[in-house]
């Protein structure tokens, strides 16, 4: 606990935590095994009987690691050679010092924000110590599938950006503030389209994500798009550097991915950035995350669709790459279980690069757990408060609700929702657009 605020754990039984440790976790696990399984001609084949034994090797390790799980076995260190394997082991034994030596860590009793990180290091840890498959994506066809499920909307929303650039240096103040509200609320309900509240399930965006808006407004509970506009104009005005730099921290694939590059994509070409840098996952990572490899294919595909304006974005993003206007990095910080908190401390040199730009975005559930320490907060408590310091430049998370933290409502408002829709925190139906300056309160 810090000051008294315990981590949400599986430990509270029938709570959504413990709903996901013992049936959406092992799900997705055997969902796993089998893309490995079903795999094995099309990919591990070429690697000969080295290949066969990998498969074999790795599906056992996965079936072990179920087992763990579901038996509420303890925790156990990393064994292989991925350079974050020290900070996991460290992180494990920090663990176990905050949890008494009464008791191990483990997958029932322990931070579910902890445990569900750890089960998605533990799969790459299986390919890993299986070299011939060790770069196997084991969510590539999810990921793939609900990109290609999610085109109509994708077409809508090109079509809007294509429409918009025409004419995107005659519009006034105004005009260019309605169409940013108008993508910051498609880049957050992007956010519903993951696929790991679905346990891999198809959870593609099927109606139009414009047309949309304003009957999702009422589920906004928390909205400070304007004091992000305002981040973004007074940057402007100051002149800083005379570059505006605006940090997007990626969550999923597919839909969701083409919201952010179509808001990023508005805000380099009305001026209002002039560079953008996205930040993903070095491996695959809750499912749906977005990799290094999934941010080019989805460019690639974009840019080879067969329609018009899908694939004159793709051209265009594919150029902002190029001529370094669009970066993409990664960080072995953001496959780990920390807190972001802990940033700072323990990953200093990526609290360094957030703090040179002059608005970040996070996107998604995941990333709004680990700002908030994914603690049973009082749902009145500032987000600052539940920030604890983190405050590397000025900042918002754009989030769906998927998991039972939520702070900075109003008094009675979060009581309110649980009156009405005991699901109101777990459904992703709810979002927020919560912003934090990078000034101490
Ligand atoms: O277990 C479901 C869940 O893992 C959430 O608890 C988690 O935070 C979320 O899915 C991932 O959502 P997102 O892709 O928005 O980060
Ligand atoms: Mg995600």
């Amino acid at each position: 606990t810090v000051h008294g605020v315990p981590s949400l754990s599986a430990k509270v039984v029938g709570s959504f935590a413990y709903l996901t440790v013992k049936d959406r976790l092992p799900t997705i696990l055997t969902k796993v095994i089998d893309t490995i399984h079903r795999n094995k001609n099309k990919f591990f084949e070429e690697f000969g009987e080295e290949g066969i034994q990998a498969e074999k090797a790795a599906i056992s390790l996965l079936s072990k690691l179920r087992n763990e799980l579901q038996t509420d076995k303890p925790v156990l260190p990393l064994t292989d050679d991925l350079e974050d394997v020290d900070s996991w082991n460290q992180y494990l034994q920090r663990q176990q010092r905050l949890e008494g030596d009464q008791e191990l860590v483990s997958w029932f009793k322990s931070p579910w924000l902890y445990v569900e990180c750890y089960m998605y290091r533990r799969i790459q840890e299986a390919l890993r110590l299986n070299p011939p498959i060790s770069d196997f994506d084991v969510f590539n066809e999810g990921k793939t599938q609900s990109f290609f499920e999610s085109q109509q909307a994708m077409i809508v929303l090109c079509t809007y950006l294509e429409g918009m650039r025409k004419n995107i240096k005659e519009l006034s103040k105004s005009q260019l503030s309605e169409h940013f509200n108008k993508l910051l609320q498609v880049a957050l309900w992007g956010n519903k389209c993951d696929l790991s509240i679905s346990a891999g399930q198809d959870n593609s965006q099927k109606v139009s994500p414009i047309d949309s808006l304003v009957s999702l407004k009422p589920f906004i509970l928390v909205d400070h798009s304007s004091m992000v506009w305002s981040t973004l104009i007074s940057t402007q005005n100051s002149g800083r550097t005379g570059s505006v730099r605006v940090d997007i921290v990626l969550d999923n694939a597919g839909f969701e991915l083409v919201t952010d590059l179509v808001l990023a994509d508005f805000l380099v070409s009305s001026g209002l950035a002039h560079e953008i840098h996205f930040h993903g996952k070095s491996f695959p990572w809750f499912v749906s995350d977005v990799t290094a490899k999934d941010f080019q294919w989805t460019i690639r595909q974009m840019m080879a669709a067969n329609h018009m304006w899908m694939s004159r974005s793709g051209v265009q993003w594919q150029n902002y790459v190029k001529e370094g206007v669009w970066s993409y990095h990664d960080h072995p910080f953001w496959t780990q279980p920390h807190e972001f908190c802990d940033m700072a401390a323990d990953a200093p040199d990526l609290y360094a690069t957030l703090q040179a730009a002059d608005l970040v975005l996070f996107k998604g559930d995941l990333n709004y757990r680990k700002l908030t320490g994914d603690r049973d907060w009082k749902y009145t408590v500032g987000f600052h408060t539940a920030l604890r310091g983190f405050r590397p430049a000025p900042l918002c998370s754009l989030r769906t609700l998927k998991a039972n933290v939520q702070v900075g409502l109003q008094p009675g408002q979060g009581e309110n929702l649980s009156s009405q829709e005991v699901d109101w925190m777990t459904s992703g139906k709810y979002a927020i657009i919560q912003f934090n300056s990078s000034l101490a309160e």
